[in-house]
């Protein structure tokens, strides 16, 4: 069982809907977990993102909030943070990692232009589209293999990108981007090794390479403890490791920025600085505080430190293992090694009666919110529509972890909970979508029982 690294300050009352409840609250969603609201949901792992909590310094750090319009004191802090972390020059900050990621596509991306990704997550992918492009997957297969243990599963398969890049030409490809970890496919690691292979080859292409770098510290984390000659390194060292090699950066800092607003993107280059400062203004706001208070400012050069703490990462990841082995004691299947910030159900095993056109990952999602008040989210083939893709991603169910927010005790519930919905997954049937939005559809799509 992990070990708290911290002890409580401040508590938040759970809501407890009763069945009915939960029953009428999903008639109303027309069975869309996004549409409920918080007091009809008892363990919430929608998402670990902006929904952590944050320490005394961070609450500390808001309250030196210098909330001038142009050259906050906590603007020069946050940048000598990211700067200090990353090794890039110029950072522009945006309200969270759409932000950073509409800054960077549509200062960099044509129309016609191709990105690739080990795995585009839904917002970055649909950026490239709005400015565009088309969005590529290249993890290597170990991906796509639910049950493997293979260390690394968010590696980019390095001789696909070499060929995509000798064929298009880098007039056809603005940049190459790396997800770490890896979340549309599990939450997995990419490790140093392949990072550097990806630099290398982008770069002999003369194209730049962008981390997205929102789970960077629990990237470094399973680089310290899987990969060789990692083990006595520091999250600090790890992380620069990988800006080293690399051209910029975004980050959504409400992953491992441990706050729950705001982002950024670093550059070395000087010139695309002044670009994106320049559309930091239109579309966020003065450079100095890019649509964010300047006391979030302030919190975030906190908790940026804070993520790379070797307790809180030990508890953070020994959380998520831990929620594993509870589900691997009920025998139910999940996607293997677990992630640094979630489970992810295997669908496909977990409901072998129902095919694709069921939408099994969110039927499994709606059920177990019915059975016990835990809300999950797809990551499938509603998030990510066939035809997008050129390799389908795996049909999952993201239990996500909030940081610092839920205790042993909870994941324990919501093991029981999952587990109940195993031993009766005959019972699971399948979903039409009566309501289909013509972008992100999951976030709003509605749906029936077949
Ligand atoms: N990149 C990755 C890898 C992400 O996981 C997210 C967000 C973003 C970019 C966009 O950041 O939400 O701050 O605009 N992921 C959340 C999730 C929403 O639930 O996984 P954002």
């Amino acid at each position: 069982m992990p070990f708290e690294p911290f002890k409580t300050k401040v508590v938040e009352r759970l809501p407890n809907p009763t069945r009915r409840e939960r029953e009428s609250a999903l008639e109303r969603v027309g069975l869309n977990l996004f549409g409920l609201h918080s007091d009809e949901v008892r363990i919430d792992l929608l998402t670990d993102s902006g929904t952590g909590a944050m320490s005394d310094r961070q609450w500390a750090a808001m309250m030196v909030g210098d909330e001038t319009y142009a050259g906050s004191r906590n603007f020069t802090h946050f940048e000598a943070k990211v700067r200090e972390i990353t090794g890039f020059p110029h950072i522009v900050p945006a309200h969270q990692g759409r932000g950073a990621e509409h800054l960077l596509f549509s200062t960099l991306c044509r129309p016609g232009q191709v990105v690739p990704n080990n795995m585009h997550f839904d917002t970055t992918q649909a950026h490239v589209v709005h400015a565009g492009g088309t969005a590529v997957n290249l993890a290597g297969p170990e991906a796509y293999d639910a049950v493997s243990d293979y260390p690394f599963k968010g590696n980019v398969d390095t001789v696909a990108l070499d060929r995509l890049l000798t064929t298009e030409g880098k007039a056809r490809v603005p940049l190459v981007m790396v997800t770490i970890t890896n979340n549309t496919g599990g939450g997995q690691p990419v490790s140093l090794a392949n990072f550097t292979e990806v630099a290398r080859v982008a770069h002999a292409h003369e194209v730049p390479v962008y981390l997205d770098m929102c789970r960077w510290a629990e990237n470094s984390f399973f680089v310290r403890e899987r990969e060789p000659g990692m083990g006595s390194r520091s999250i600090a060292q790890i992380g620069r490791s990988f800006f080293d090699l690399a051209d910029g950066a975004t980050m959504s800092a409400k992953k491992d920025g441990l706050v729950n607003i705001g982002g950024f993107v670093a550059v070395r280059d000087a010139a695309l600085a002044e670009q994106l400062r320049a559309a930091v203004i239109l579309f966020e706001g003065f450079p100095t505080y890019g649509g964010l208070a300047r006391r979030d400012l302030e919190a975030m050069t906190v908790g940026l430190e804070e993520a790379m703490d070797l307790d809180y990462l030990e508890h953070r990841i020994g959380q998520v293992r831990y929620l594993g082995a509870l589900l691997d004691q009920r025998g139910v299947p999940f996607l293997h090694p677990v992630g640094g910030h979630a489970v992810y159900l295997d669908v496909d095993r977990f409901l072998p009666h129902l095919t694709e056109d069921d939408l099994p990952g969110q039927a499994l999602a709606v059920e177990i919110y019915r059975e016990g008040g835990v809300r999950s989210v797809e990551v499938g083939s509603i998030m990510f529509p066939s035809g997008d893709q050129q390799q389908r991603p795996l049909e999952l169910v993201r239990l996500a972890i909030p940081r610092r927010v839920y205790s042993a005790s909870h994941l324990a519930y919501v093991a029981d909970v999952v587990g109940r919905v195993y031993d009766r997954r005959n019972s699971v049937k399948g979903l039409t979508m009566t309501y289909r939005p013509p972008r992100l559809p999951h976030f709003t799509a509605r749906y029936a029982p077949k």
